[in-house]
């Protein structure tokens, strides 16, 4: 007798729980903006394709109107799509969601350093990141110069191909890895080197690892997946070695540091790590540094990367466009001069074949995910603090009014009908607001002026018929991963 109420005891409060718990989801949701219904575990698992989440969230889009909340797992997410609703919550509640959304492949860098961190310390970060980058960036060593001179070293490392096949994955890169490198460590590659080789590899090999349906499963899924063996494990390591080897760098800057005379980026978090020594709450430790120096790293060299690959497989499919960029190059720069940021005034289609690229590759097409700092009132919903917030890219630059025909490759969406170079504030390919792209300025110099330079001195040549190039990505998630490909390049000259 007793033992049957104990359980009929249990039995009730298990039932109460559950619709405590019923009844809260109710009321937390009751005022969020809709979205297809959520199963429990797996959420609207359902409704996505996992192979290609940005396009499902379009498609969602179409149902369920510009804002609308899905269920990753259990994650609630309020996605934003098209221009007003991406604009609204990035710059007219800028602070409201300039929160973090968690990625668990990444916790080992989670609250720390600028990218991943949703913690007290990301505000004073990244202010003094940008302030330092900005110091390093202007004058006569500044960011200017630092590329022209690494534009040397990429020709001449093109000119040793000889015009053979290569591929241009490491190629390329080491341009935008030296030039962040210099920034940061003060240091420069050899484009053999051993050292680069491999941190090359792995960032090459996390951004594509990152963009799998796996990691996709993973990041929402993670208390369950967790133990299991996958990719998963292979991005946290690729992670740790290259925080890793920014630690490695701090260290070696430590021992010789002259607080008075910083010769880099790292001396100049180190110099600000002593002074914090002294505070009642010091921001940095040694191991802040190497997440900070290892985040600027990996976004600093990736993303420029894959941008000036995938835009070299898209001129080779083009090579109509590339003679007209080899036209205006001759015409404005001439044979022998390097090219030079006031060069892009007088080269408007160089100009929008960059912005062009950009917009085309769609290299993140659903930003980072943002978190809401607080409830927080949005167009009549509430969205409850700590939902993950998307404000997607893709629907800005694939928008069929501002750029008519997105799915073509077309400079003239950045040209007006006098040729000149024409602005769009659809183009947010380095998002905008708080957590803006603290790197734009470099990348987008970088691109100008690499791309420029490469043109300048080589024509490019496929292996294939232009007309058989295929530019759909081989894997779509956290970035647009461009197809393998190899190339020639010929002397122009
Ligand atoms: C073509 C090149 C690049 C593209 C398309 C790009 C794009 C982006 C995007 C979309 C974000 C997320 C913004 C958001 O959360 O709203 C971001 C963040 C970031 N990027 Fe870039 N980026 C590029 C180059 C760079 C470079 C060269 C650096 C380093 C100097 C860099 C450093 C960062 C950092 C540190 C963040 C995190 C900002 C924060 O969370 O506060 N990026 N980038």
């Amino acid at each position: 007798m007793a033992a049957l109420g104990i359980t009929i005891a249990l039995l009730v409060w298990v039932a109460t729980l559950l619709l405590i718990s019923i009844l809260k989801q109710i009321y937390s949701s009751w005022k969020l903006p809709p979205g297809p219904f959520p199963l429990p575990i797996i959420g609207n698992l359902l409704q996505l394709d996992l192979k290609n989440i940005p396009k499902s969230l379009t498609r969602l889009a179409e149902q369920y109107g510009p804002v609308f909340t899905v269920y990753l797992g259990s994650r609630r997410v309020v996605v934003m799509h098209g221009y007003k609703a991406v604009r609204e919550v990035l710059l007219q509640h800028k602070n409201e969601f300039s929160g973090r959304g968690d990625i668990p492949v990444f916790h080992a860098h989670k609250d720390r350093g600028v990218i991943f961190n949703n913690g007290p310390t990301w505000k004073d970060i990244r202010r003094f990141s940008l302030s330092t980058l900005r110091d390093y960036g202007m004058g006569k060593q500044g960011n200017e110069q630092r590329i022209q001179r690494e534009a040397h070293f990429l020709l001449e490392e093109l000119g040793k191909t000889q015009g053979q096949p290569f591929d241009p994955t490491f190629l390329i890169g080491a341009a935008p890895c030296n030039v962040i490198c210099d920034i940061l460590f003060r240091k420069h590659f050899s484009y053999n080197d051993k050292t680069c080789q491999r941190l090359m590899y792995m960032f090459n090999e996390n951004f594509y690892l990152l963009s799998t349906p796996w990691i996709q499963l993973y990041n929402n899924f993670s208390h369950y997946l967790r133990y299991l063996p996958g990719s998963h494990r292979r991005i946290m390591k690729n992670v740790s070695e290259i925080k890793q080897f920014a630690l490695e760098q701090a260290k070696e800057h430590h021992m010789s540091l002259d607080p008075n005379c910083p010769r880099d980026f790292t001396d100049c978090l180190l110099t600000e790590m002593e002074k914090e020594k002294q505070s009642a709450e010091p921001m940095y430790t040694l191991d802040d540094v190497a997440v900070t120096l290892a985040d600027l790293f990996f976004a600093g060299t990736e993303t420029t990367s894959t941008t000036l690959r995938y835009g070299l497989l898209i001129l080779m499919k083009y090579p109509e466009i590339e003679e007209k960029l080899h036209e205006e190059i001759d015409k404005v720069i001439g044979p022998s001069r390097i090219p030079a940021v006031k060069d892009r005034l007088e080269m408007p289609y160089m100009d929008a074949v960059v912005h062009e690229i950009q917009r085309f590759i769609n290299l993140v097409p659903s930003n980072l995910p943002h978190e809401a700092t607080r409830d927080t009132m949005f167009r009549g919903y509430v969205i409850p603090k700590g939902t993950v917030v998307i404000p997607t890219l893709d629907s800005l630059l694939y928008d069929e009014q501002e750029f008519p025909d997105p799915e073509k490759f077309k400079p003239e969406h950045f040209l007006n009908k006098d040729g000149k170079f024409k602005y769009s504030d659809y183009f947010k390919a380095f998002s905008a607001g708080k957590r803006v792209c603290v790197g734009e300025g470099l990348a987008r110099m970088e691109l100008f002026l690499f791309l420029s330079a490469i043109l300048q001195h080589f024509n490019l040549k496929s292996l294939v018929d232009p007309k058989d190039i295929d530019l759909n990505p081989i894997t779509i998630g956290f970035g647009s991963i461009p197809p393998h490909y190899k190339l020639c390049v010929t002397p122009r000259s």
